[in-house]
């Protein structure tokens, strides 16, 4: 049966409290192999998937978050009940690497610094949101987590060297219906008929 991908797009919410379930290994291949089908820079393929099964997650948690977080977020025993954790990560020196390559060395790219945009973070937040449709389309849940404190420990949890960015980390579970909506949810945001602008007209 066709996927109603209009539907599930607007269906997925992050989900921070969790059952205890956990997806099998088969699963998180298929859904890890199949996000990896996401637009890349120039062909670059520079996105890698860790997988954290079940047995890594209590470790996960130990080395992403602190003592404090852990006995005191009120979200904390919901996210920790994840089954599974993938960490997106990707390298900039692929992307350069690939940018000075002969068919791309006039983009001017060979260098970190000459990117306006920088494709290695837009190629790991494709492949998130793959999975994360992939996911929702399972009718297993995810929420996609930043590891802007801890980045080093992850790292070193995962055996990364210092060459793979740590775009965020994507926990995986079994919805327990008893999520905490997000503060970020209470924001006043133009709604999204407004965030499209059609010329000519005034750009806001
Ligand atoms: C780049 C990025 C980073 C995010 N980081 C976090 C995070 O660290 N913790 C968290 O609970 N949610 C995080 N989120 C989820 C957002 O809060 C969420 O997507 C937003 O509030 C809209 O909610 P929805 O995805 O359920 O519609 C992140 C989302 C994105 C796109």
């Amino acid at each position: 049966m066709a996927v109603d991908l209009s539907a599930l797009i607007l269906q997925r919410r992050m989900v921070r409290s969790f059952d205890g379930s956990a997806p099998s290994h088969d699963l998180l291949a298929h859904w890890t192999q199949t996000a990896l089908s996401a637009p890349s820079a120039g062909n670059s393929a520079g996105v890698r998937l860790v997988v954290l099964e079940a047995d890594y997650v209590s470790k996960y948690f130990e080395v992403a978050t602190d003592s404090t977080w852990r006995d005191s977020a009120a979200r904390a025993p919901g996210l920790m009940r994840a089954g599974a954790v993938v960490l997106a990560c990707s390298s900039s020196e692929i992307y350069t690497e690939r940018y000075a390559e002969r068919d791309k060395s006039s983009s001017g790219l060979g260098e970190v610094d000459a990117w306006p945009v920088p494709y290695w973070h837009t190629d790991a937040s494709m492949v998130v949101m793959q999975l994360l449709l992939l996911i929702e389309d399972s009718g297993w849940a995810a929420c996609l987590w930043g590891n802007f404190r801890h980045g080093d420990a992850v790292r070193e949890l995962a055996q990364l060297s210092p060459a793979w960015q740590i775009f965020g980390s994507v926990l995986i579970g079994r919805a327990d219906g008893n999520d905490q909506r997000s503060s970020s949810l209470q924001r006043s945001v133009p709604v999204r008929s407004e965030r499209v602008m059609w010329l000519p007209g005034e750009v806001r």
